[in-house]
């Protein structure tokens, strides 16, 4: 009895021996393989992690997006036309404006900004200086008909200020400090570079004869003005700078100042009563 006892007590020893050396030899085996695994994936805990993840069938979408932020530097974010030279940062926070409401510290880009094809020049996205196209002739041409459609209402229309260079813009900016202060021509001109007139798509709109309310706000009151502002739209003009919308355009209220888009977005702009700005989604 007693020596079967003892028998039974060593034959309790080994088996517990054995299930120990088992599970250290486990435990060993998935430690050497966590380790192999790591070091797999270049020895980056949080790839590996993903990577596990992605092995183990868990979450697929979010495996992927850990993936694409890893993968991507901040640099080719860049690159990718995320933020480029002279665009302002998609973060309003980190934009500072100075009293005229230009984005302080900005530099003129190399490249012009398009937004769904349309060429925006605005005080948040001025134009490379050396941007020089010259009247755009397709716009001449929608002038054009639109000024012999208006004589059939004894209108005769000209375009008094098409396209100016950079230099002439910083020419004409200059004069208007000179004799209103920075402040208020902020309000009315553009800073070079900043112009639209640089595009070479903005007409400046009057009537021959009548320069007395060229570029002023008379201009709007008038038979013409008022023409104009209800049919610019079917020639592929829009007013670019409305009443109330300055805190939308950087600008005041213009009644002569219209920019060619092409009929199929001047009509959309015109009957949705918006601005350019608020169509291509900038503000
Ligand atoms: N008058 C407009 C804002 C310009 O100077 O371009
Ligand atoms: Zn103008």
């Amino acid at each position: 009895m007693q020596r079967n006892k003892k028998v039974k007590y060593r034959s309790d020893r080994k088996r517990k021996g054995k299930k120990v050396a088992l599970s250290l030899a486990v435990v060993g085996i998935i430690l050497a393989a966590l380790v192999a695994w790591v070091g797999w994936h270049d020895w980056d805990v949080r790839k590996s992690m993903t990577k596990l993840g992605e092995a183990i069938g868990l979450d697929d979408q979010r495996a992927g997006e850990t993936k694409r932020e890893d993968e991507q530097p901040e640099d080719d974010l860049h690159e990718a036309g995320g933020l480029e030279e002279g665009q302002p940062p998609e973060e309003d926070n980190d934009v500072v404006k100075d009293s005229g409401g230009y984005i302080e510290g900005m530099e003129l880009p190399e490249e012009p900004t398009y937004v769904d094809g349309i060429l925006i020049a605005n005080k948040e996205y001025p134009l490379p200086s050396t941007y020089a196209p010259g009247e755009d002739p397709e716009a001449r041409k929608a002038f054009d008909e639109m000024a012999a459609e208006a004589t059939l209402s004894n209108f005769n229309l000209t375009a008094f200020s098409t396209y100016r260079s950079f230099d002439y813009q910083k020419e004409l900016y200059d004069r208007y400090v000179a004799r209103d202060g920075k402040e208020a021509a902020d309000r009315y001109s553009a800073r070079p570079g900043y112009s639209e007139h640089q595009t070479g798509l903005a007409f400046d709109i009057g009537e021959v004869n009548y320069e007395q309310h060229w570029a002023s706000s008379d201009f709007g009151e008038t038979e013409a003005g008022k023409w104009i502002a209800a049919n610019a739209h079917r020639f592929g003009f829009i007013m670019r700078y409305p009443l109330g919308k300055e805190e939308v355009t950087g600008y005041m209220h213009e009644s002569w100042h219209f920019r060619y888009v092409g009929t199929e977005i001047a009509k959309e702009i015109f009957e949705k009563n918006i601005t350019l700005e608020e169509y291509v989604g900038l503000k």
